[in-house]
Parts: C-alpha cells; sequence; structure tokens
C-alpha cells in the first residue's frame, strides 16, 4: 500500500496562486513548496526586486516565479500561461486566491462600504478581480490542464460565503448609524458566487481529471485593532482567529492526492464559527 504521507507529495507540479504575493499566497506558495512543488506567484504587485528575490527563493525554494498578472484581463492571463509554459513545460495547478479584500476593521474611511452609499465603479471593481479574474483563469489555465487531462483548481472563498458578515463587528463607537462601516456587500457576492463556480468546474471537467474545490477560511489574525479581535473570537467557538500559517495544510490536501476522491465541494476552515 502506498505511504500515506506520499499522497501529500507535489514534487515536480507546478501551480499557479493568483494573488501570490499577498498575505495569504505566500504562505499557500509556502504549502507547495514544503511538499516539492513549484509556485508561481503571479500578482498584480510585482515588482523588479520581487522577480529576483533570495528571501523568496529561501522560502518558497529555488524554482520559485513570480509573474506579473492581471487577472482581469485575458491577454495577462494568456501570458501568465504561456511563461509558465515555456518555464516549466506544464502547469499542474491553479489557486484562484486573488481578491479585493477590504480591511473594514483598520478603515478610516468607511462610509463607502454601506450599502446605500456603494458605487457601481467598486462593485464592478471587486466582481473583476474576485469573480471574472477567477473565471478567466480557471478557463484559460483550466483548458490547458483539460488538455492534458489533469489538474487542480482550488477556489479560495471565506467563511463568509457560508454566513453572512455579522456587521456588528466593523462598529466603530461615536459614528452615526448611516457612518458606521459594513462588509461591503460584494464581498459576500463574489465569494458565494466562488462556491458556484466551483460546482459548476468540477461537473464540467469531472470526465478531463480535472478536481476542482473551494476552501473557505475564516479571519487570519494580522495585529487588527484589538476590540475587533476580542469581538470576532466571541463568534468562534475555538476562541480566537486563525494563525497565519494554520491553512497551509488544507492548501495541500486539496492541491494533492490526498484529496484524489473530492471535487465540487467546499472545504470551511473556520475555528467552527459557521456552525454557530
Ligand atoms: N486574510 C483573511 O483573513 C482572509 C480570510 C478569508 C478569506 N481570505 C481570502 O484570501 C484571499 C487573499 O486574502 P489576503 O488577506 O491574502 O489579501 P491580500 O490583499 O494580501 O492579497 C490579495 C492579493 O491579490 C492581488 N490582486 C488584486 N487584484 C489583482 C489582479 N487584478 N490581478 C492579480 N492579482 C491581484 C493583490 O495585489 C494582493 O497581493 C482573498 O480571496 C480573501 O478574500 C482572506
Amino acid at each position: 500500500m502506498e505511504n500515506v504521507k506520499n499522497l501529500f507529495d507535489l514534487a515536480g507540479r507546478v501551480a499557479i496562486i493568483t494573488g501570490g504575493t499577498g498575505l495569504l499566497g505566500q504562505q499557500h506558495a509556502q504549502a507547495i513548496a514544503g511538499a516539492g512543488g513549484i509556485p508561481i506567484l503571479a500578482d498584480i504587485r510585482v515588482t523588479e526586486v520581487d522577480l529576483h528575490s533570495q528571501d523568496w527563493k529561501a522560502r518558497f525554494g529555488e524554482q520559485v516565479c513570480a509573474i506579473q498578472t492581471d487577472i482581469t484581463d485575458p491577454k495577462s492571463v494568456k501570458n501568465l500561461l504561456e511563461t509558465t509554459l515555456d518555464k516549466f513545460g506544464r502547469v499542474d495547478i491553479l489557486i484562484n486566491h486573488a481578491a479585493n479584500n477590504p480591511k473594514m476593521e483598520n478603515n478610516v474611511e468607511v462610509e463607502f462600504s454601506r450599502l446605500e452609499f456603494f458605487t457601481l465603479e467598486q462593485w464592478d471593481a471587486d466582481l473583476n478581480v474576485g469573480l471574472k479574474g477567477a473565471f478567466l483563469c480557471s478557463q484559460i489555465i483550466g483548458s490547458e490542464m483539460a488538455r492534458r487531462k489533469q489538474g487542480v483548481i482550488v477556489n479560495v472563498a471565506s467563511d463568509l460565503a457560508v454566513i453572512a458578515p455579522d456587521q456588528r463587528l466593523y462598529r466603530k463607537p461615536g459614528l452615526p448609524e448611516d457612518k458606521q462601516p459594513v462588509k461591503p456587500v460584494t464581498y459576500s457576492v463574489v465569494k458565494t458566487g466562488l462556491i458556484g463556480l466551483t460546482r459548476y468546474l468540477a461537473t464540467y471537467w469531472a470526465d478531463s481529471g480535472i478536481r476542482v474545490n473551494a476552501i473557505s477560511p475564516g479571519g487570519v489574525y494580522n495585529n487588527q485593532p484589538d476590540d475587533f479581535v476580542e469581538r470576532l473570537a466571541k463568534l468562534i467557538p475555538l476562541g480566537r482567529m486563525a494563525n497565519i500559517d494554520e491553512y497551509q495544510a488544507a492548501i495541500l490536501f486539496l492541491c494533492s492526492d490526498a484529496s484524489s476522491y473530492m471535487t465540487g465541494t467546499n472545504l470551511v476552515v473556520d475555528g467552527g464559527r459557521s456552525c454557530w
């Protein structure tokens, strides 16, 4: 019988991570590299320094590669695929991770977030990155994987794909009701939409050797204000936010053969928040 540890082995597998230079994208890269895979950080924010970063090589493996990509632009996504194929000859994994992720708890200019004031420009901008971007990457990179009859797509959703935001978390003392910040409507729409995209692609490509799953992480502790952290912790059965590295194992599970009989599902990793 195959050693169960081997099921998590990603040796030689090439993984494109959109939003790969962001807070959690770098954690996913570490998970891929830690299992022997090659992470490609595809992000709109890639600097010259990043391209040759020794620090990244130390953390994400010698072969790590950053490719500046705007996932809302089909030409840019095609360039991402072509550059990856030129360099490595294959792509095995796509993690649709990039999103506009407004941190309401730190924001001072928050009025825009309220439904009544929410602009169409902001609606379009958020849906463009979160949904159109994930669709385009799946269409262009997923089709290449389907051609090879092998691949894995992981869509990064959120606990807010399965529950509504509790807007009491974001309240600021002293502000009138019509100026109280809220988690924007687009966040729920994008993240819930990604679950639909997951099911659609999973069934569409089931015969093409491609598995498609979502992961719904809860909030990561990243020096948010104490009062926010305390309020949120009370909504979570495990009593705390996630540590930044606590999604690595779940990402590795979904990207590897360890999850070979899983497709079309949403793995909720939220400290139990959504079961309360
Ligand atoms: N941080 C959390 O607590 C948390 C919790 C649940 C889910 N998530 C989800 O994880 C993902 C990343 O969150 P994060 O906290 O790392 O945010 P982040 O803002 O640090 O990372 C997002 C990345 O996406 C990139 N990006 C934005 N627009 C892009 C575009 N057009 N093309 C390519 N890249 C683009 C940004 O440059 C950034 O590096 C998001 O989908 C978020 O919703 C985060």
